[in-house]
């Protein structure tokens, strides 16, 4: 295998083939050996963009009694809804390292799903992954880690999924950057290209899609751009040979909106679902698929077992979650959406992406889906962006403040700065929060929602403290005059950094940052607020909301600065979540889910937007894959601002031991793949004429909708086509492979540990135990007889556990977790299987932070 090939991988492994599917493949065949044609391709292809209430609909199966389904945004809420909830977005999640939060989060999510009539939820999002810290998306997504990306992943859709809500893995994979993801946006003719070797797309990229298989997604979404020069929804290495073969994946693959870039190619290559159905344009009338898929299934250029198994692949994945069960919601009789995309009003049409479609019904119904108190979902976003903040400087303990502050003479003064504290214009001012004001509790683009509400730290503030004795005051402005900081005991200063999806561009920011610093003038205002607060004897405390790491030097170390604290994007509860942490009714226990270096550079060279670019396709090398984030700070001794892992606590902890006990043999190889148990769902070929895909006479057609029927019978004989490369030589099935997210040996457990850990402060509080392992010195592979082993590489440590643990003051628990096969293995390019190095030995490191390990054992 070359380093940034695309290896043919052909024929798409067929579904059904795991046995806890075994039910819902069954059930599927059934329906599906009953699908003409026509129905078969109306399933797999969306009806066009607007063409439906949600911003993906199926085309349904009407005489078997199969819907039309509904895919909706997003990772953090029901994006284009009301009465939904703005939750914490990924990032936010991801800093609160709290596995139970994260599947609450997801709980909620999915229920908020379900009361809408929503089928497949488009998120989580675990990719991109966070390789550049600039990137404009990765505050969708969990943090700069692959075992903290997958945990928080699998976590989210095993709660979404629990409603019986399908989940989306999302971007498969290595959409890393928003500058030249796709063409029309980019003004360039083809998207760009993510290069990547085999070993860092395996350990690093794919690995939170592994763990969302395993978490049994339903469904995975193929990203915009190519990967080693062949588009993601087309390239059979990553489809068919990785997702389908080597991690067993039993659900569908959909592209992303307006990613499929061929028609044929992407079938063969493992698309089942071709999203939201237009051709290579929004709305251009046209399908890669529709009728060009009916077409091709009738020549047989896409093989009529391929057409089954993408059909098929959607219905079980209905039937896994058995939405054949739904009935119409309380307050009315609809099963499928019960709100529209499109528009506020309670009217309005069915398929507005048409200009023939003037129907007039009720689309929305305004189902109140947060949830009841005293359980609403609010409180679950509330603890998520409250645990989601990052406790990164607290001099003297000035932090937790009292609500009863007081002066010997008059009153005790806070002053409040930024525009970042307050309301601004409101929270959905822009489209898809497509603008940077007010305060920052979301990054802007298709993983945002329409706020229901939105807690602005000034209006949580503002009654805080006891107006008997604290006189609390809001600026909320950037620009601040010095006689409004002078007098101040305590000044707060609020700033942010905003980024988001490459369809939206503003302020110069394009989707991914320009840089790392704070904007609006957030460094000069907060500098300002530290030098003038109190005439310079006032105390600082600084709150950040941003998409991602900033640089915090011009300002940090100034002596006024006494604490900072690192919010993230705190969705709906924002300022209450603030409040709990300011004031100590909720322990400061976010952890850093990136490293905040100190300088863009820092994070090497590997880790840089590709901003522009000469070529006609644009080329990203990601050499650096590898050594994501605090693994290159750690590999090149580049001494970060705040680790990867990082952040304080209101008390404190010791890591008392750590015990390891070894649960099987060390073996360098996992078990051999088994057969599968079961077999994939066979079908009768009946043939069919191609007069019957023709549209029937009297059909009266809406314009821009995307039908499965053809107008002529042209191209319709069946033939011998030519196949891609590669497709003659069958595959063999990979080693790595058999269960869900591959290989069931790799997920065997190898190591149980122990970690004794105390609260030592006097405040009952939260501590987050890593666990890190680093590799074996000196392991090489042979390359063959007569020639020198090749030394293999490694990162000086990497995340591979976690575990949140509440203790009460003085209390100790030992603590137990373990690590797996593919914990302490790595991705061998030259066996293409996952290797467990047996020379020399492994040190497993616990501790507060990547660089904060004071237990180590071998092994
Ligand atoms: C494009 C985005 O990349 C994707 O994340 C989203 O789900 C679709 N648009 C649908 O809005």
């Amino acid at each position: 295998v070359a380093e940034f090939d695309s290896v043919p991988w052909y024929p798409t492994p067929l579904g059904g083939t795991d046995p806890a599917w075994q039910e819902s493949y069954s059930k599927a065949h059934d329906l599906v050996q009953q699908m003409s044609i026509l129905e078969k391709v109306n399933v797999t292809t969306g009806t066009g963009w607007m063409m439906g209430l949600c911003v993906g609909n199926t085309g349904p199966a009407t005489r078997v009694n199969f819907p039309s389904l509904c895919l909706q945004d997003g990772p953090l809420g029901l994006r284009f809804a009301e009465n939904i909830s703005a939750f914490p977005a990924g990032i936010t999640t991801g800093a609160t390292w709290n596995r139970e939060l994260m599947r609450a989060r997801g709980i909620a999510l999915g229920r908020e799903a379900r009361l809408k009539g929503v089928n497949v939820i488009l998120g989580p999002s675990m990719g991109a992954l966070g390789m550049n810290p600039a990137g404009g998306r990765n505050w969708e997504s969990f943090g700069s880690d692959p075992v903290l990306q997958g945990v928080a992943a699998a976590e989210t859709i095993r709660g979404i999924q629990r409603n019986g809500v399908m989940a989306t893995a999302k971007h498969f994979v290595l959409n890393e950057q928003e500058h030249f993801r796709q063409p029309f946006e980019w003004g360039i003719p083809t998207a760009m290209s993510s290069n990547i070797d085999d070993r860092a797309l395996h350990e690093v990229f794919v690995w939170p899609f592994a763990e969302s298989v395993r978490a049994d997604v339903a469904s995975v979404m193929c990203s915009y751009q190519m990967v080693n020069n062949s588009h993601a929804c087309e390239n059979s290495k990553l489809l068919n040979g990785i997702l389908k073969d080597e991690l067993g994946f039993q659900g569908f693959v959909q592209s992303d909106w307006l990613a499929q870039r061929s028609g044929v190619q992407s079938a063969l290559s493992g698309l089942d679902m071709s999203m939201p159905g237009d051709g290579l344009h929004w709305q251009d009338g046209d399908s890669l698929w529709g009728p060009h898929l009916t077409r091709a299934a009738l020549n047989t250029s896409v093989p009529m077992d391929r057409l089954n198994d993408m059909v098929t692949r959607i219905v079980a994945a209905y039937y896994h979650f058995r939405q054949d069960t739904w009935e119409g919601s309380p307050t009315n009789d609809i099963i499928g959406p019960n709100f529209s995309s499109w528009t506020h009003e309670r009217n309005g049409s069915l398929h507005p992406g048409s200009p023939d479609d003037h129907t007039n019904e009720v689309v929305n119904y305004f189902v109140n889906a947060q949830g009841k108190a005293p359980h609403t979902h609010g409180n679950v976003a509330r603890k998520v962006a409250a645990e989601g903040i990052v406790l990164l400087k607290n001099v003297d303990g000035i932090l937790p403040l009292s609500r009863n502050a007081s002066h010997s003479t008059g009153k005790y003064r806070v002053g409040i700065y930024g525009e970042d504290a307050g309301p601004g214009q409101g929270p959905n001012f822009c489209a898809d929060r497509g603008c940077n004001q007010g305060t920052l509790a979301s990054g802007w683009g298709s993983g945002a929602v329409n706020f229901p509400y939105l807690v602005n730290p000034w209006d949580a503030l503002k009654s805080a403290w006891s107006s008997e004795t604290v006189d609390a005051r809001a600026y909320l402005t950037n620009n601040v005059a010095v006689q409004d900081l002078v007098e101040q005991d305590l000044c707060l200063v609020f700033a942010n950094a905003d980024g988001g999806e490459g369809f939206i561009k503003i302020d110069g920011v394009n989707g991914d940052r320009n840089d790392l610093f704070l904007q609006r003038n957030g460094t000069g205002l907060i500098e300002g607020v530290a030098h003038h607060c109190g005439g310079g004897r006032g105390k600082t405390i600084v709150v950040v909301h941003s998409i991602g790491p900033v640089i915090l030097d011009p300002w940090i170390d100034l002596p006024g600065v006494d604490a900072v604290l690192y919010a993230n994007l705190p969705g709906q509860e924002s300022g209450n979540a603030l409040a709990d942490v300011l004031f100590g009714d909720v322990d400061a226990s976010g952890r850093l889910p990136y490293t905040i270096g100190r300088s863009l550079e820092d994070y090497g060279p590997g880790a840089q937007i590709l901003y522009e670019s000469s070529e006609p396709v644009p080329q990203v090398f990601l050499t650096q894959g590898l050594y994501l984030d605090y693994r290159y700070f750690d590999k090149f001794n580049v001494t970060p601002h705040y680790e990867f892992g990082y952040g304080l606590s209101y008390t404190t902890f010791e890591f008392g031991s750590l015990q390891i006990v070894q649960l099987q043999d060390k073996s360098r190889l996992p078990t051999k793949r088994l057969k599968n148990q079961i077999d994939p769902p066979k079908y009768e070929n009946v043939p069919e004429s191609p007069s019957s895909s023709l549209f029937p006479s009297d059909f009266n057609i809406l314009g821009k909708y995307i039908y499965p029927y053809l107008k002529t019978r042209e191209g319709t004989k069946a033939g011998k086509y030519p196949y891609p490369d590669g497709y003659k030589d069958k595959q063999h099935p990979s080693a790595a492979g058999g269960g869900p997210g591959g290989n069931p040996s790799l997920y065997e457990p190898m190591l149980q540990l122990s970690v004794e850990l105390t609260n030592t402060g006097s405040r009952a509080g939260k501590e987050v135990i890593q666990i890190y392992v680093s590799f074996p010195a000196n392991v090489v592979e042979s390359r063959g007889f007569g020639r020198t082993p090749e030394p293999i590489e490694f990162p000086d440590r990497v995340l591979r556990n976690f575990e949140k643990v509440s203790l009460e003051p003085n209390e100790t628990r030992v603590v137990n977790m373990t690590l797996t096969r593919k914990d302490l293995s790595y991705w061998s390019v030259r066996q293409q299987n996952w290797v467990l190095p047996t020379e020399n030995s492994f040190r497993i490191w616990a501790g507060r932070s990547s660089r904060d390990l004071p237990l180590v054992a071998e092994f």
